[in-house]
């Protein structure tokens, strides 16, 4: 391949003046025509210049013909004509013969390549497509429908959008994608991803002749094995089955994204997209990802679970064949049953396995007409019938297995309910019956409706108008009973709690019952009569948040639902004494975890990466899902709580502030928040937008990773705080060593980097810099990474924090510790 560095304009410049002379050194012609062979120099390029068709070397020795992308900078061949039959020096040409045959030739003899399986046409023509196609038509047809040959036909490792990887049942034509052998050498390497059609159609990850990885069959609307599958927005994918084909193929939403699907040459397949900012691919998805990815690690019958350790189990009513290797955790033997079947006396039951990846479908059998009973119907009255379920996710079609179930797996989200026979005697009274996953659900539910209940009983009910409270103790009351009004006549949809109630559970708010002290007043907790745990925010009489930010939480949190918000159960109001009666969080706040080196080691990496995928998706709901438009001016890691489960909670709504639907920005003269947190041009000038939130949150973004405070932490380098720290860092490529050592070795570096990167994007400078949150949210997830490079954040020194840009002289009151403060300008 020839690369040319004058600049464009002077190229043309030449190429104008040159064309009529050097015609056969330059020629760029768009066909290819049995009178005009290509020769080593000359391409082909499709009309709207996307794909090129050449020769090309990517090893001193070898030159191919090939495809490559025109517009992408770093070399990228999507597909390969002669991989297995290199040209060895510049003498190969690429001829098209007159009944339509591709032929390379070496020497101007030896034929190396010719396309195979092509038809005769007429007037032949070959030609790149847009779509990166290569094609042998008759040159009068041009209805695009019918090509003698085409290069998506033989594909080598990449798939296009609209190629097809899969079966032509009728002319036996196999597309499948085969790695390169190493980075420099096009040649079939051993990896290959191909369509199986045998049972339901599935497609799989091959090196040699062993299986590596299944994607399951497809379920109407993914490939059962990537439950991930659905959340790509920017693809459609396609899966075809009909007598004729059965084929996988994808196409892109937005044209000029440009994405390609490949086995790469360790055995992985990997979506990959293009980057115009900074110019590089980027990995988008990958398989496979975890052990149970593997085929089959845990056997017939077993079920791998990558959350358990160990991550093999055995089917209820199974129990393992080989006890000793199970135990050394090897689970490849698999399970037996407990109770043999007794099909004749049609005792059998099932037991489900939800959230399933469906097992290995190359023997199963798929009835598309049948319900999901008549599918046990069906299974109960084949002895053979060892387990069944539906083929399409939307409760349709029938899958039958008849062989033992292989390849079982399990994910936290995004599966299917798999029903697996077994004898009467391993059915658990509960399976059989309930055709939900969601057990825990139906145990919440009571739970959860008890409490309310509970609680509108033992609530006093109010009517406050102008200030004044008016009690309603009728029962008329209770046929509205979490309705009262405010001065502005705004509904409010709140318990209210009884004072003696409170001044009960929480033993008169006693030292021993306190929780800690928050910006506004003390938390206590106490426990209500029916069990359950709260936490009690008393504002403190001499509370500089006054009655105004009391009313602006409770009615900001009242109408917010979000699982990563904390919940407010109600308030009691009762002359001075206010107070907001929260959920208990059992694992209290996230700096109590964060900043204490022993208490960090309990935050692995899955548990931090989860805490920030919360955080984010909470401040999303604020600043975006909700019925209002709310940013909290407050994000900082003592307001983030934690559940038993360590889920993160958004709490302490006290200063959020509730945005007019066409407001972006509003100037302040009251700055409100927490040093450290707040973004510059919050700090400086009161100018607070959902931007100001961004960069609160990338500051905890970083905190968490490294278990560090940005405030107040002086790192080996001078005068930087923890942004300059990631900042520099980040330039000189360590940001890895940013990761709190409490969690290294053990973690997902393609994770963490993402983050850090997240983290920095959201601490740059200028507020239309950062990302949004729903675009921070993309990052984060597997979704579309399309990150760009971060620029300088805001506040990287710790010395000059403060120092205005303005000349605006504003006083700001001294903080202690992490406490919220406030700024007033000095005006
Ligand atoms: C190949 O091309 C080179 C230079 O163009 C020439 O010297 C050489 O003789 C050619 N070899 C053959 C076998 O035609
Ligand atoms: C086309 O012609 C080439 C020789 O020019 C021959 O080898 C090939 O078999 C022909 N193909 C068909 C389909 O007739
Ligand atoms: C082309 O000819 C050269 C010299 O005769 C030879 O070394 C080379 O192997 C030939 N190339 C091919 C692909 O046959
Ligand atoms: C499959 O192959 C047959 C036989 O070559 C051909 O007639 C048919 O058009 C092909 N089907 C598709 C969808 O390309
Ligand atoms: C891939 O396709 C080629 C050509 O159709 C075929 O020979 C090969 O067996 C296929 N490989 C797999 C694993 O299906
Ligand atoms: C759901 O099933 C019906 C019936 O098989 C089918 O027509 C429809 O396309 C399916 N919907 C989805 C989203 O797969
Ligand atoms: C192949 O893809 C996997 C998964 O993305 C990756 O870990 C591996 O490094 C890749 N191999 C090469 C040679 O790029
Ligand atoms: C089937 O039922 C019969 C009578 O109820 C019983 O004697 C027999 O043991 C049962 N078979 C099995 C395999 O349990
Ligand atoms: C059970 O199902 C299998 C697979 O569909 C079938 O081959 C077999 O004939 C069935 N057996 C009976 C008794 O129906």
């Amino acid at each position: 391949m020839r690369r040319l560095s004058p600049s464009p304009f002077l190229l043309l410049l030449l190429l104008l003046l040159c064309a009529p002379f050097f015609s056969s050194l330059t020629t760029a012609s768009d066909t290819l025509t049995p009178d005009s062979p290509l020769s080593d120099g000359d391409t082909i390029v499709s009309a709207d210049g996307t794909f090129v068709l050449g020769f090309f070397a990517p090893n001193p020795n070898n030159r191919y013909v090939g495809i490559w992308y025109n517009k992408v900078s770093v070399p990228t061949y999507v597909w390969v004509a002669n991989r297995n039959a290199p040209l060895l020096d510049r003498n190969g040409t690429l001829s098209l013969t007159a009944n339509g045959t591709l032929v390379i030739t070496a020497n101007s003899s030896t034929v190396v390549w010719s396309s195979s399986g092509s038809s005769t046409v007429a007037n032949p023509v070959a030609q790149i497509l847009d779509n990166g196609n290569f094609v042998v038509k008759d040159v009068n047809d041009d209805s695009m429908q019918f090509f003698a040959w085409q290069s998506f036909d033989h594909p080598t490792d990449t798939l296009l959008p609209g190629m097809k990887l899969g079966w032509n049942l009728t002319s036996g034509l196999n597309r499948n994608l085969t790695a390169w052998a190493s980075l420099t050498d096009p040649s079939s390497g051993p990896y290959t991803m191909a369509m199986d059609v045998l049972g339901d159609p599935q497609i799989f990850l091959w090196s040699g002749s062993t299986r590596t990885w299944r994607t399951g069959p497809w379920n109407g609307v993914r490939f059962s094995g990537i439950p991930e599958m659905k959340t790509y927005s920017m693809f459609t994918f396609q899966f075809v089955q009909n007598q004729d084909e059965v084929y996988y193929t994808f196409g892109l939403k937005d044209p000029s994204i440009i994405s390609r699907l490949i086995v790469n040459q360790t055995g992985s397949t990997q979506r990959l997209v293009w980057l115009d900012q900074p110019r590089q691919w980027n990995l988008f998805w990958f398989a496979p990802k975890d052990q149970c990815d593997d085929v089959s690690p845990c056997g017939p019958m077993g079920v791998c679970n990558p959350n358990d350790s160990p991550i093999c189990d055995c089917v209820q009513g199974f129990v393992p064949k080989y006890p000793t290797n199970w135990a050394l955790r090897d689970g490849t033997g698999g399970c037996i049953r407990k109770t043999p079947l007794d099909c004749r006396n049609g005792t059998d039951g099932f037991v489900l396995v939800s959230e399933a990846k469906l097992p290995d479908t190359s023997s199963s059998t798929v009835d598309m007409s049948l319900s999901l009973d008549q599918c046990k119907a069906k299974c109960l009255g084949n002895c053979s019938c060892t387990g069944y379920a539906n083929a399409d996710v939307n409760g349709t079609g029938c899958i039958i297995w008849t062989t033992q179930l292989t390849d079982l797996r399990v994910w936290a989200f995004g599966g299917q309910d798999l029903y697996v026979r077994v004898a009467a005697a391993d059915l658990s009274p509960m399976t059989e019956q309930s055709h939900h996953s969601g057990t825990a659900a139906t145990i919440v539910i009571p739970v959860v409706l008890g409490t309310v209940l509970l609680i509108s009983v033992a609530c006093f009910v109010l009517k406050m108008r102008r200030k004044k409270r008016v009690k309603f103790p009728n029962s008329a009351s209770f046929t509205n009973p979490y309705n009262y009004q405010d001065s502005d006549s705004k509904d409010l949809e709140l318990p209210l709690f009884d004072l003696n109630t409170i001044v009960a559970v929480t033993d008169n708010f006693s030292a021993k019952n306190k929780l800690g002290e928050g910006g506004f007043g003390p938390v206590f907790m106490g426990t209500l009569e029916d069990g359950q745990q709260i936490a009690v925010k008393r504002l403190a009489k001499t509370s500089v948040q006054g009655t105004t930010e009391f009313r602006n939480e409770m009615e900001l949190i009242a109408k917010l639902q979000h699982r990563n918000l904390v919940r407010l159960l109600g308030c009691c109001i009762h002359g001075e004494e206010k107070m907001l009666i929260y959920e208990y969080m059992p694992n209290k706040s996230l700096d109590v975890f964060l900043f204490d080196r022993t208490k960090c080691a309990l935050l692995d990496w899955k548990t931090r990466y989860g805490i920030i995928m919360g955080i984010a998706r909470g401040l999303l709901y604020l600043h975006q899902d909700s019925r209002l438009r709310i940013i909290h001016r407050d994000l900082k890691a003592s307001n983030i709580l934690l559940d038993k489960e360590m889920n993160p909670k958004i709490s302490d709504f006290g200063m959020a502030r509730i945005f007019g639907g066409d407001e972006t920005e509003v100037n302040t003269r009251k700055v409100v928040g927490t040093y450290g947190y707040m973004s510059p041009e919050y700090a400086m000038d009161g100018v607070f937008s959902v931007k100001s939130d961004v960069f609160s949150f990338g500051v905890l973004v970083l905190e968490i990773i490294s278990g560090k405070k940005n405030r107040g932490v002086f790192f080996a380098k001078a005068d930087l705080n923890l942004l300059g720290h990631a900042w520099s860092m980040w330039k000189e490529g360590t940001s890895l060593d940013l990761i709190d050592e409490s969690v290294s070795p053990k973690y997902s570096g393609d994770e963490a980097l993402r983050c850090i990167k997240v983290g920095l994007l959201c601490v740059q400078e200028r507020p239309e810099d950062r990302p949004t949150m729903s675009s921070v949210v993309l990052m984060l997830g597997s979704g579309s990474a399309l990150l760009p490079q971060p620029k300088q954040p805001g506040f990287v020194s710790t010395k000059g924090r403060f120092e205005y840009s303005s000349s605006t002289s504003k006083q700001i009151a001294s903080s202690v510790n992490e406490i919220s403060v406030t700024m007033c300008e000095g005006r």
